[in-house]
């Protein structure tokens, strides 16, 4: 579908891909309404992180109001938004942003169709509170006619030889052979220091994160956009997919690392982690460091007897 690829800075429909320099309601004044099948992003969560400066949360919504404006502006009937979100955290007492923006959503006329829980399991350590190891994902659609590809997301079920054992069904298969629907709690490394895509940049998504809404929320030859782009992964998951990517970014040194990601994307050197490899397991894969070095073969014997009391007198 596309031979030739090639990465333009301004938008036009008849490019393929968008590297935007620069702000993104600049950008997206020039897209054409209704032109995006998939608008995916993780904005600033506004944590005083490099590239942003924190602002009073009222001025951050109301920013963020602008940019969603502008994406449903943008956005096909059929299309869809996704935005993924964490935590502010105001001296101390945290406050989920995902239910700051759901009132912009859903006052521009927009359905709701899931809130995503994405679970990692690395990240800040907290001492006053249980450790954060998720963020969400709120995906909302313009109309009811809205794209949605299941089957090309589909994963692994659990029990695949499991047969109907009664009714007019008995002895066939009862699960999908195509695999069963993801659901909304999606178990995805987070790209900490050991992960294979990981760049200089504090918060990169996953490419396999974007790859599945990509699949299941747009055709091929759909634009796909991220007006916080960062590091380009948004625009690295449509091109693998045969659609078209646009995305904005204001810090030269992130806009340069994107550019270099999609070109790599283009020559099929970009090195990923892929869809659907299990999580690491230390325990499965043998790992030495599993074994703490200040127990003693003794103590752990002793710590597995108890346990196993415990098994027998709780019957
Ligand atoms: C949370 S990061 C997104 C990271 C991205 N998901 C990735 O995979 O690399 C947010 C990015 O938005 C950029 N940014 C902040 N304000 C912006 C604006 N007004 N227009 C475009 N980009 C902006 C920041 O520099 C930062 O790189």
């Amino acid at each position: 579908m596309f031979n030739n690829r090639k990465i333009a800075e301004e938008f036009l429909p008849a490019e393929d891909i968008v590297l935007y320099p620069g702000d993104c309601l600049k950008l997206l004044h020039t897209i054409p309404e209704e032109s995006l099948s998939l608008v995916i992003t993780s904005p600033p969560y506004n944590i005083g992180k490099e590239y942003e400066k924190k602002l009073k949360l009222e001025t951050y919504i109301e920013q963020q109001a602008a940019v969603i404006r502008e994406c449903v502006r943008c956005l096909s009937p059929q299309g869809s938004i996704c935005w993924q979100i964490g935590n502010y955290v105001d001296n101390g007492a945290i406050i989920p942003l995902d239910t700051l923006l759901y009132p912009i959503f859903t006052d521009l006329g927009l359905k709701m169709r899931n809130r995503i829980i994405w679970h990692f399991e690395h990240g800040l350590h907290c001492s006053r509170r249980f450790s954060g190891r998720y963020e969400t994902i709120i995906w909302f659609t313009k109309t009811d006619k809205y794209t949605f590809n299941l089957d090309s997301v589909r994963v692994p079920q659990k029990y695949p030889g499991k047969k109907y054992f009664k009714g007019p069904n008995a002895g066939k298969y009862s699960c999908n052979p195509l695999g069963k629907n993801p659901g909304d709690l999606w178990v995805i490394p987070n790209v900490k220091c050991n992960h294979v895509e990981k760049t200089g940049h504090p918060c990169q998504f996953p490419v396999e994160l974007i790859e599945r809404f990509v699949l299941s929320l747009t055709n091929e030859g759909n634009w796909v956009f991220d007006p916080f782009l960062g590091t380009g992964t948004t625009i690295i998951a449509a091109i693998r997919h045969n659609r078209h990517g646009a995305g904005a970014e204001t810090v030269e040194k992130y806009v340069h690392l994107a550019r270099r990601r999609i070109e790599e994307e283009i020559a099929g050197t970009l090195r990923t982690r892929p869809m659907h490899k299990p999580v690491y397991d230390p325990e499965e894969a043998g790992n030495s460091l599993r074994i703490a070095p200040w127990k003693t073969k003794q103590e752990d014997k002793q710590l597995r007897l108890l346990e196993n009391q415990a098994r027998y007198t709780s019957k």
